[in-house]
């Protein structure tokens, strides 16, 4: 058997890795506790799974579903990008249904990058963008974060030769894994830069509902003329604690959608109708929003919980505005899969080591809030005892 030389590019997928860990401690008998991957522990709201159960038993929603997802739930998606954003958008261009964000994020990249193309992808950054375009046969060209720019990339540093090789470049806000967020000002500098460079801007928002401390994080399609050259991608996974249920959408530039459409019917047939329906649901009913406030202060609360830790231990740590993630350095003298590995062995803690999100991710490491207070509160006491900053 012969694998495609492609494949070899590809380093094991992260969290895959982790949960191998993960798997050989608990045989070793370990009460192993995971700040690894951000899969949210509480459950999704009633109101849709009612909804779910409801929409199952009709069988009109046993076929294939439409291509670019049903009309109601692309015109569901549209309602809540005007009443949220104040973005009106065309549900039957400018909307399409996505098996996760995850799924979308990684076809996108077959429609824009040709072998020798290059894209832009911050680092730190979500494994997948980076991943898909090396499948592509793209070049990945690395925007670097980091705590002295706040985590924003510094696009007038990025060299001319690599503005004309792009044809893509991802960004993410709120971010993972730096918790880094953006305002509009610097969605206006991004959306103009892709612009002038005939980049097509793609947004990852999976944690736009994430937020604290009275905090509300922008699309990008916020600013002015942003539809014609930005996509932005939404996941109905982190609000509403639907990570198995696998829905997400992408909105904005007609071309891109459009483009992103023909990998995608020529790859999979659309998600389950009834879990489109139980996500309009979660978009269009009134519940949502205060379930969003409800999510928003339970991971406030464990933000809080982690950060007074971390800071007692004199980890100098970030107060962070958006997503479920902590991004904190790690202890002198450790690197990042060092002190991954330290933490697994002495504490039987997971946390996920920032060089596996980029170069740039060496010497953080990251801390996912998705697990109940009480595991949590156990997680740090066991850090607390085999580590010191
Ligand atoms: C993460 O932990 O980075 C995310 O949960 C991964 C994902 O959304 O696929």
């Amino acid at each position: 058997m012969r694998r495609a030389g492609r494949i070899a590019k590809v380093p094991p997928y992260l969290f895959a890795e982790i949960d191998r860990k993960r798997r050989e401690a608990v045989a070793r008998g370990v009460d192993v506790i995971s700040l690894g991957i951000g899969d949210p522990d509480l459950p999704t709201p009633e109101f849709i799974v009612e909804r779910l159960t409801r929409e199952a038993r009709d069988p009109s929603t046993h076929r294939y579903p439409p291509y670019q997802g049903t009309a109601d739930f692309r015109r569901a998606v549209a309602l809540y990008y005007s009443q949220r954003f104040g973005v009106s958008l065309d549900p039957e261009t400018e909307v399409i249904a996505l098996i996760g964000s995850k799924e979308g994020l990684a076809h996108l990249t077959w429609a824009f990058v040709d072998p020798g193309d290059a894209a832009l992808v911050t680092d730190p950054g979500y494994p997948v963008y980076g991943i898909h375009t090396l499948l592509a046969g793209g070049q990945v060209i690395p925007l670097p974060l980091s705590p002295d720019n706040d985590f924003l990339p510094d696009l007038d540093a990025v060299p001319e030769e690599a503005r004309e090789r792009a044809t893509v470049m991802f960004l993410c806000y709120p971010n993972n894994p730096t918790a880094g967020t953006a305002d509009l000002e610097f969605f206006a500098r991004a959306v103009e830069f892709a612009r002038r460079h005939d980049i097509l801007l793609v947004h990852d928002s999976a944690y736009v509902e994430v937020t604290f401390d009275g905090y509300e994080a922008p699309s990008v399609l916020q600013v002015e003329g942003a539809r014609e050259v930005a996509v932005e991608f939404g996941s109905l996974s982190k609000p509403f604690n639907m990570t198995g249920w696998r829905l997400g959408y992408a909105v904005g530039s007609r071309q891109a959608i459009e483009a992103l459409g023909i990998v995608k019917t020529n790859t999979d047939s659309g998600q389950f109708e009834a879990i489109q329906r139980a996500g309009v649901e979660a978009l269009t009913n009134p519940l949502s929003r205060e379930f969003i406030s409800g999510m928003r202060a339970v991971y406030q609360r464990r933000r809080d919980l982690a950060l007074g830790t971390l800071l007692k231990l004199g980890c100098p740590v970030r107060l962070p505005r958006g997503s479920f993630y902590i991004w904190a350095p790690v202890p002198t003298g450790h690197t990042s899969a060092g002190f991954a590995t330290h933490v697994l062995e002495r504490a039987g803690v997971i946390v996920t080591p920032g060089s596996a999100y980029g170069d740039r991710g060496e010497g953080y490491f990251r801390v996912s809030l998705t697990l109940p207070d009480e595991r949590l509160e156990e997680a740090f006491q066991r850090l607390a005892a085999c580590v010191n900053w």
